[in-house]
């Protein structure tokens, strides 16, 4: 078990590894080669590092952006240090379902194989705001667009685990901050109500929803005997972009809380670890923090809670334009 004590100390756990291990350290003896990956948001903080490691040991990688410019210089970086890193750049804006359906067509039009796919772009403590979709940010950014994308990259992935018997992977950026969602868990009653909006409550019910978005898949893809694994992870506290809405804080709250703070390469360990580890291999439905197993919160382990988030998540993905 991860605790304070684990973090501050960097004692490995179970898993043998911690807090201080880092994305390349966990990945160390593992031949991704035969392995495509797509990392949303890769273009920045935990994803470009995620990338960065993934092609590092050989997968070919996809980073889906909003932000081409900034893939394309993250993409010069890694190939600086790594002239064999097979990376590409596709455009992604998870906050537009239109987006998220032309990125999933233009990659099945490519024809390539998907055996990972990590949803990791995110947002976090924005003011109230609605995507062009008409729901509110954070729920549209972090959960809704993941679970749509998942969801029409799913056959290709169950296609591509047959074809080579390699296992499937999917991991959901989640974040311990899932255990401050609001009152109710997720507002099912009113997702888009500014009256009652808190950014901080926002985000935390977004991050359930990754948790949620987890235990619903992995029973729907143990059911079909889909070989393909769902886990999510909190990659523990990152100084990255990820602060911008509440950098000042951010900054003191930094300096009262140093001890618990890591660097981007332990950020990304715990996502390739999830990816690649191959102890983890039949492993779903689990949540990772320092690179060891950990109990969620009651409400991300509520089953109720994680069909309704489901059957919610999919109304709102067929309608284009939703406000309550
Ligand atoms: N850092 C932490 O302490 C921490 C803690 C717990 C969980 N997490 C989770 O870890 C994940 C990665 O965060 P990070 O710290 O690496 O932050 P980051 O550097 O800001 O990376 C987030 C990435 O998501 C992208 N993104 C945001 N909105 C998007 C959209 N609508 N469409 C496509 N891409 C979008 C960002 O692109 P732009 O550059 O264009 O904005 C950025 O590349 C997030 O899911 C976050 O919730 C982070």
């Amino acid at each position: 078990m991860v605790g304070i004590f684990t973090l501050v100390t960097g004692l490995r756990g179970s898993s043998g590894f911690g807090s201080a291990s880092t994305a390349e350290e966990v990945t160390k003896a593992v031949d991704a080669s035969n392995i495509t990956a797509i990392v949303t948001g890769g273009a920045s903080g935990i994803g470009a590092e995620t990338v960065r490691v993934l092609a590092l040991r050989g997968a070919h990688v996809i980073i889906a952006t909003r932000n081409l410019k900034a893939a394309e210089e993250a993409k010069k970086m890694i190939l600086d240090s790594n002239s064999n890193a097979h990376v590409d750049a596709m455009e992604l804006d998870l906050s537009s379902f239109k987006s998220v359906r032309t990125f999933a067509d233009n990659f099945i039009a490519k024809n390539l194989p998907l055996n990972l796919l990590i949803n990791n772009a995110g947002v976090m403590f924005c003011p109230f705001r609605l995507s062009e979709d008409g729901v509110e940010m954070q729920f549209a950014t972090n959960h809704l667009g993941h679970f749509l994308l998942t969801n029409l990259l799913l056959d290709k992935m169950k296609m591509t685990a047959k074809d080579t018997g390699i296992e499937g992977r999917i991991v959901n950026l989640s974040s311990i901050a899932h255990v401050h969602p609001y009152p109710e868990g997720i507002r099912f009653d009113g997702i888009n109500d500014e009256s009652r909006y808190s950014s901080r409550l926002a985000y935390g019910q977004s991050k359930l929803a990754n948790n949620l978005h987890v235990k619903e898949l992995s029973r729907r893809l143990k059911n079909e005997g889909a070989n393909i694994t769902v886990n999510s992870v909190h990659p523990g506290l990152i100084m990255t972009n990820l602060m911008r809405h509440s950098a000042f804080f951010m900054r003191i709250f930094q300096i009262f809380t140093f001890l618990f703070w890591k660097n981007v390469p332990q950020g990304a360990a715990t996502t390739c670890y999830a990816a690649l580890h191959p102890s983890l291999k039949g492993v779903s439905n689990k949540y990772f923090v320092d690179c060891n197993e950990m109990k969620t919160s009651a409400f991300a382990r509520d089953q109720t809670m994680a069909e309704k988030l489901w059957d919610f998540s999919e109304d709102l993905v067929r309608s284009s334009a939703k406000s309550n």
